[in-house]
């Protein structure tokens, strides 16, 4: 049966060979962005193309942003699911009920547009299908939504009253190439854009410019489909396209991305060329530029705006790469389709290397096990190599791109290998990377997703004996690691630990750079099912290092730290502090470096400049002695802090932009003085123990210092289960979110046994456990106090049989809500958990305690702070409240809401502040992991059910004039 042109398998009909893309020549061009007619229809030919006539009469019909989705504009709504197709998977068929929208727009010549020469429509991206006519003649049609299109239509130009119709259909047989894991989301979403062709104007060019670091010189030849000449002032060169010639230049690297101007002047066009100097390669066995060893310290980028889609505009995406070198990210895979093509402009102006990635992903086949596969069909490769050389022909004059990448989760198959086969010969100076090649027949590296710490030290290694031997001698990437779903991802240094120990391992892409939430009036930010999708996959959309609207999460500070580019040691006999340039090619010349003492009572507090010689080259160390640290004999604990700020102008970032820091221990805590001596009194319903009353029958706290508690101390094991608690669904491993409620957990029962007076303590006895189990924790309270403070020892004491970790030990109490302003000295200022705590730095912090909280876009866990030695809640920021000492340190977290509550939101929308301030003082946490999508806590981060006991001294602490700092404004949540 012949099948309509949107269930056809080819890639279209109509428009010209794909070519270099390039903003802006000296030829005429003419935006069509803007405002345009729009009609929705629910099938495809439910409207007929009459409207794409001259002289129809649009003026009924609504009107759309282009670019932009019309299912953010009104029309529809979005549509999440990760892997499965939301429609019958039946290859190259889609369903009737395919929304179509008909876009329309009129439009004039500028004046200025030449009378003689041709023209050029370009589209340079439309989900998923669509048909175009120009003043009534049909142009073609196109699939292929993340890749450019164009048509010549000079011809049919007329200085006014132009009339560009576009039919697009949500669904086409290219939607079984698309099956990323994001929105489906249809619309004209990037430009379209109208360029006048002189007569003798450039067509397809492709820069060619090597570097020999041996020699130091740089070889340019610009190939180009129409001849001309090659100028680079800048380098004194002037030669004919096709020419070859060669010149001492700077090369181009993703830490020092020089470029160089030029020209390509044919007969009838000026194109501006941005050339960069490089020279890519594996060479015995590891992924080189320019003769070095490169390590990725990258992300996974999906293009995302909360409110636009994939409708990204100049601004964010230059947003997004000064974020990344702001955070010492050096890679970006363009996951999973060529991003907007000005993307890699600024990614060749700032310096990132880039994976960039076809625009195909068939996942949703692995339902049934591959079968029907597209890419393993002959009948879909002309469809796959348009894609690859859609991507490549357009993308191929970018010095950050250095990798080809065939797509994502495809399987395997011939169709792959035929893209390959073509990359290679169009272009032999980048390499092929394709994570589902895992025997590496046609890829020139190991590439694999989310493999836990033991596998990657095997590969690094090179003893994965379980793939054939060529791919052994192959360079290793992990193309997606440490799935940064909610809190987390953990365990990130020991990956990086194993990417500096192993040559071949070449480092690998955060899954993902940014939470796909929508801005909603109802949730604060949808995901999948908020639009009452049939088929969804919930908030798995929501996993990357950034908040929708930009803001960094704790998992991007605790990457940036984690990956920096320099590193700190201390050796506390010598005063000597050893710095090592992690770079892969700068030196030290744009950082300067600072040291610092520190301490608890602000006693000490002393800084310097650290001089560390510019020019330390990249792996090289240097030790530098320190000015003698203060004396140890204070009675406060002092730290060592040292860190490396940009210290020269760059183009993407501030001076004084901190880039690394560490800190190391001078003296240990002093021990803390236990309060004790005082004698419990019984009065009548209460007992008196220094500054606390408690409930005599029960033996809780109810007053310190005359604050009454909301809630007393007592023994808490629950957290409202993260992402990477819960585990993803196909996972068949231990899940602990799951296993943690099915055992009770969230509902433990506290039995009182025995409330205890002695000479100097009150004592509670307790047993927590959960209904219908027989495991439990025994919990005794022991209360002793000098008069002025408070102590509190809880011995914790398994019973039963314990197969799970607990998801934190401590205690949580209630204050009054006027307690709202925190100070602590520990780990700050941002949340750390046991494996995330990499950004955490040990000094005095404070805030109110709602910028405390995290606000993740589905809540959970969160908000922890690490290493607290003491903390303090007070009515404002000098006022008066309840001061906590730790022995030893503890997790501190604190908030407006319990923890079930946060445990039985599914939106920030459904957190609002209540009467208490809920506090929780932790001994231990459970690590966090990257189990939403990868393996779980490492062993040394479980906190198992043990033996413990933990003290904790509370007293008042009164009101002191002190100038209130100023603090930047509060995060957006609720709250
Ligand atoms: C990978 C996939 C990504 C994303 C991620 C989980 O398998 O390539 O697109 O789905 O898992 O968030």
């Amino acid at each position: 049966m012949d099948l309509p042109y949107l269930e056809d398998v080819s890639p279209g009909t109509g428009s010209l060979p794909p070519r270099a893309w390039y903003a802006r020549s000296d030829a005429v061009s003419l935006s069509l962005n803007g405002s345009w007619r729009f009609r929705l229809s629910p099938t495809a030919f439910a409207a007929d193309d009459s409207f794409a006539a001259d002289g129809y009469d649009a003026g009924a019909w609504d009107t759309v942003a282009v670019p932009g989705h019309w299912v953010l504009e009104g029309h529809g709504a979005p549509v999440y699911t990760n892997m499965v197709y939301p429609f019958p998977v039946d290859p190259p068929r889609v369903p009737t009920e395919n929304p179509t929208g008909d876009h329309l727009r009129t439009f004039d010549l500028p004046d200025d547009w030449p009378a003689t020469g041709g023209g050029t429509l370009r589209f340079d991206g439309v989900e998923s299908c669509a048909r175009v006519w120009l003043n009534g003649t049909e142009l073609g049609e196109f699939k292929g939504s993340r890749l450019p299109h164009e048509f010549a239509v000079g011809h049919l130009l007329k200085p006014s009253g132009n009339v560009l119709a576009v039919r697009v259909h949500q669904w086409s047989s290219g939607s079984y190439l698309e099956d990323q894991d994001q929105w489906w989301l249809p619309g004209i979403f990037r430009d379209v854009t109208l360029l006048h062709r002189p007569e003798g104007c450039a067509l397809d060019f492709f820069t060619h410019a090597s570097y020999d670091h041996r020699a130091g010189t740089g070889t340019l030849r610009v190939d180009s489909d129409v001849e001309g000449q090659v100028s680079v002032p800048e380098l004194g060169i002037e030669v004919a396209t096709g020419e070859s010639v060669t010149v001492p230049v700077e090369p181009w690297t993703a830490e020092t991305p020089r470029l160089y101007d030029g020209i390509l002047a044919t007969a009838g066009e000026r194109v501006p060329l941005r050339i960069g100097f490089r020279t890519v390669a594996v060479e015995d066995g590891v992924i080189k530029v320019n003769g070095r060893r490169i390590l990725f310290r990258g992300v996974n980028r999906h293009e995302f705006h909360p409110e636009r889609g994939r409708a990204l505009d100049l601004a964010t995406m230059r947003t997004d790469v000064l974020l990344m070198k702001q955070n010492n990210i050096n890679a970006v895979r363009t996951s999973h389709y060529p991003p907007h093509p000005a993307f890699l402009d600024f990614c060749d102006e700032l310096g990132l290397w880039v994976i960039d990635e076809c625009d195909l992903e068939t996942h949703g086949f692995t339902e049934q096990e591959w079968r029907d596969n597209p890419v393993d069909d002959d009948r879909w490769t002309p469809a796959l190599l348009d894609r690859a050389a859609r991507m490549v022909e357009r993308d191929k004059n970018h010095p950050s791109v250095i990798i080809w990448s065939l797509g994502n989760e495809c399987g395997t198959g011939r169709g792959l290998e035929a893209m390959a086969r073509w990359i290679r010969e169009r272009d032999t100076g980048r390499l092929i990377h394709y994570e589902g090649d895992q025997s590496c027949a046609y890829t020139d590296m190991y590439s694999r997703m989310y493999a836990d710490h033991a596998e990657v030290e095997r590969i690094g290694r090179r003893e994965d004996t379980d793939g054939p031997e060529r791919r052994r001698q192959l360079p290793f990437i992990l193309c997606e690691y440490g799935h940064a779903m909610g809190n987390g991802p953990g365990g990130l240094s020991e990956y990086q630990r194993l990417f500096e120990a192993h040559e071949r391992n070449q480092g690998g892409f955060i899954w993902e750079w940014i939470d796909h939430g929508f801005e909603h009036p109802e949730f604060g930010y949808a995901y999948g099912g908020d639009f009452g999708e049939e088929l969804h996959d919930g908030n798995f959309v929501c996993d990357g290092l950034l908040f929708p609207d930009r803001c960094g999460s704790p998992g991007l500070d605790a990457y940036k730290r984690v990956i920096q580019p320099v590193r700190f040691g201390y050796d506390k006999a010598a005063g000597t502090v050893r710095v090592t340039n992690l770079h892969d090619f700068a030196d030290l010349s744009h950082l300067s470096f600072g040291w610092m003492y520190i301490s608890d009572d602000d006693a000490v507090n002393e800084v310097g400049e650290l001089a560390v010689p510019p020019e330390l080259g990249p792996g090289e160390s240097v030790e530098l002695k320190l000015p003698d640290p203060p004396p140890a004999s204070r009675a406060t604990e002092t730290f060592l802090h040292l860190t490396a700020m940009v210290g020269v102008e760059t183009n993407w970032t501030k001076l004084d932009h901190v880039v690394a820091r560490d800190e190391f221990a001078l003296t240990p805590r002093p021990a803390v003085r236990v309060a004790t001596g005082e004698r419990p009194v019984r009065e009548g319903d209460f007992i008196t123990l220094g500054p606390g009353t408690f409930d005599a029958r029960t033996g809780e706290l109810r007053t310190l210092s005359g604050i009454s508690l909301a809630s007393a101390p007592r023994l808490d094991i629950w957290r409202a289960p993260t992402d990477n608690d819960n585990g993803a669904s196909w996972q068949g491993g231990r899940r602990n979110g799951l296993l943690w409620r099915e055992l009770g957990l969230h509902r433990m029962q506290h039995r009182l046994d025995a409330v205890e007076l002695t000479d100097d303590a009150l004592t509670v006895r307790t047993r927590v456990a959960p209904a219908s189990r027989n495991i439990g924790l025994r919990a005794v309270y022991r209360w002793t106090s000098d008069a002025a403070q408070l102590r509190l020892t809880v011995s914790v004491m398994p019973e039963g049989e314990w197969t799970v970790p607990l998801p934190r030990l401590g205690i949580r109490l209630g204050l009054p809500a006027a307690y709202g302003f925190a100070h602590w000295f520990g780990g700050g200022p941002g949340e750390a958990y046991p494996d995330t705590a990499a950004a955490s730095d040990t000094g005095r912090h404070l805030m109110p305690v709602d910028r405390m909280q995290t606000p993740y876009v589905r809540p959970q866990e969160n908000g922890a702070r690490a290493g607290v030695r003491w903390a303090e809640l007070r009515a404002g920021f000098s006022g008066e409240g309840v001061r906590v000492v730790g022995d030893p340190a503890f997790w501190f977290t604190a908030r407006r809401w319990t923890t079930e509550q946060l445990d039985a939101a599914t939106h920030r929308t459904d957190l609002t502040p209540g009467e208490t301030l809920w506090v929780h003082l932790d001994h231990g946490q459970q690590g966090i992991g990257s189990q939403s999508c990868g393996p779980g806590v490492l062993p040394q981060y479980e906190l198992h059910a043990a033996p413990a006991e933990f003290s904790l001294t509370f007293s008042r602490r009164e009101a002191t004039p002190e100038d209130e700092p100023t603090l930047p404004p509060l995060p957006p949540f609720a709250g």
